[in-house]
């Protein structure tokens, strides 16, 4: 009998993700001689005991898919009646040489759990958000800026014919990456993210500024978490879509452009309009930067099965794939610096 090693994806899905599978499938039946199972719909299926065979034949064609063939949820088994010890048992009655869990904070959370009570757990980095510590890029991140820096360009035309300004809204809940780098890339007037609360004033300042020079259309980007300061609210207020939470305490964002855009036309007395992309930004296929960095992901995940060495993440640093404690990932979030912002904010009005 084959070694058996477990795998899922859980929180959001992200472009990417069916290349880490594939390469996990790859590399086991060519080197290690390891059957993989894939737990359905992440934290669920270990729970369920919902599962399937991955075999060379499963992950073909797969490489350039959006998604995740074995499906996602945002289950918490953390907020699961001994949800835990559930984990362990299933895992230990499959007889699990390893489990191989791909997420972001709130799937390697649980994973930093599982390994701290004994599970052999091996985690891969998953955001498009990018917000992961540890690692300098996630994959999906890339397919995001990309398509978010697509619609920019796009909405650019338009906003110079009809003399508009243009709020964008981007994905990035805790943290502005998408923002910024689309932001840059798409030579947007003005980029607006969580780490720093922005003034409204200040933000329409910046705009008749450019107006003023002749230019009369501007791009505003704006991630979905970023937040309004006020006098009173020094660390600015969300703008949800509505109260409800998810199983990891997560209320839903979006919206903040539809406010941003009436404020802007209010106080400048330019025309705006509003465009959300959504979840566009985490569909379809991944960028060829993503499809490798996903790819050799899975190959060093499986390595680190192979070699006992469990606990860890996977993670870029540089050029170079390295192993990194689950623990130090999940203590806190990867936001921008300061430096980097103030290279974005030369751009502009
Ligand atoms: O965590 C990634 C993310 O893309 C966030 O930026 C966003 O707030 C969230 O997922 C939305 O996910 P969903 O609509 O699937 O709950």
């Amino acid at each position: 009998m084959p070694d058996r090693v477990g795998v899922l994806t859980g929180g959001g899905d992200c472009p990417g993700l069916n290349a880490v599978i594939r390469a996990i499938v790859r590399k086991s039946i060519s080197h290690y001689n390891y059957e993989i199972i894939g737990f359905l719909k992440g934290w669920l299926g270990m729970l369920e005991m919902e599962y399937e065979v991955l075999d060379r034949e499963k992950v073909s064609g797969t490489l350039h898919r959006g998604g995740t063939i074995i499906r996602t949820s945002r289950t918490n088994p953390l907020k699961t009646p001994n949800g835990i010890e559930l984990i362990i048992d299933n895992a230990s009655k499959l007889k699990l040489r390893a489990l191989i869990a791909i997420g972001g904070e709130d799937t390697l959370g649980v994973a930093n759990k599982l390994f701290e009570r004994g599970l052999n757990v091996v985690g891969v980095p998953k955001t498009i958000d990018n917000d992961l510590e540890c690692t300098d890029y996630t994959f999906g991140f890339d397919t995001a800026v990309n398509i978010a820096m697509e619609a920019i360009d796009r909405v650019h035309t338009t906003a110079e014919s009809h003399n508009r300004v243009m709020v964008v809204e981007v994905m990035g809940r805790h943290t502005g990456w998408i923002a910024l780098e689309a932001g840059i890339a798409g030579g947007a007037d003005v980029i607006l993210i969580p780490e720093k609360p922005f003034d409204i004033e200040k933000v329409c300042e910046l705009i008749v500024q450019r107006h003023n020079r002749g230019r009369d259309f501007s791009i505003v980007v704006v991630a979905e978490g970023a937040r309004f300061r006020t006098e009173q609210q020094h660390e600015g207020t969300l703008i949800l879509q509505d109260m409800q939470k998810d199983a990891f305490g997560h209320v839903r964002l979006g919206g903040i452009s539809n406010i941003l855009a009436k404020e802007i036309e209010m106080r400048t007395g330019f025309e705006s309009r509003v465009v959300i992309l959504g979840h566009i930004q985490r569909g379809g296929s991944p960028t060829a930067f993503d499809r490798v960095l996903a790819t050799r992901f899975g190959l060093a995940a499986i390595d680190l099965v192979h070699n006992n060495d469990f606990g860890k993440m996977v993670a870029l640093r540089g050029n170079k794939i390295v192993a990194v404690p689950i623990s130090d990932a999940v203590q806190k979030l990867k936001t921008i610096s300061e430096d980097l912002y103030k290279d974005a904010e030369v751009f502009f009005g």
